[in-house]
């Protein structure tokens, strides 16, 4: 049997993306995103209401996508309850910007894996990005110089019970399990 919840959004697992940008002060900010994803092979997309960051966006047509990670839950959910409007997030958190030798936007020491991105195009709340370069901490690369997922430690937010949760366990082989049943 099963049971009808009706038109309640489940939507499980979602992301916790991390958008930087800077202000017209140059001054850097975070904020917590967890309606987007992947829009096109080198395209992002997030749904955003207005905040400092939309602003911010305007203004410098860039931004860049982090993925929060378990050693930063915490700032990165105050990233995520506070606006930049109200505190400099940057310093209350401690967190370390430094400019993209790509885009007009921050990254972070503490996130281990950016995306750099312009601005394709921002309407009606729906951000399109263009990805311009990615960089990962080289602390996270394995001996093969591919990133290390377990180690990095993703995290995804569970819209369901408003918690944070651990990418783990490696339970199956994309685009091979399958071909057991063929
Ligand atoms: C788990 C979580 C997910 C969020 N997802 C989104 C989102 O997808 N879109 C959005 O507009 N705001 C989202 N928010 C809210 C913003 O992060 C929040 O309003 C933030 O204070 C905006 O910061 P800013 O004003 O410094 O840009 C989310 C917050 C949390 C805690």
């Amino acid at each position: 049997m099963r049971k009808d919840l009706g038109k309640k959004l489940n939507f499980m697992p979602l992301p916790v993306l991390m958008i930087g940008t800077y202000d017209e002060n140059g001054k850097a900010n975070l904020m917590n995103a967890a309606w987007g994803g992947v829009y096109d092979y080198n395209e992002v997309i997030v749904s955003l209401s207005p905040h400092k960051t939309t602003k911010n966006l305007e203004l410098k047509r860039a931004f860049t996508l982090s993925f929060a990670t378990k050693d930063n839950v915490v700032e990165s959910d105050y990233f995520g309850i506070v606006s930049g409007n109200k505190e400099d997030k940057i310093a209350k958190a401690k967190f370390h910007p430094v400019k993209s030798k790509f885009v007009d936007a921050p990254l972070f020491e503490e996130y281990p894996l950016t995306l750099e991105c312009t601005v394709k195009s921002f309407e009606d709340g729906t951000l399109i990005g263009e990805i311009v370069n990615a960089s990962v901490d080289e602390k996270y690369l394995d001996k093969n110089g591919k990133i290390d997922v377990e180690k990095i430690g993703f995290i995804s937010f569970d819209m369901l019970t408003n918690s944070y949760r651990l990418i783990g366990e490696k339970v199956g082989n994309a685009f091979k399990d399958g071909l057991k049943i063929k």
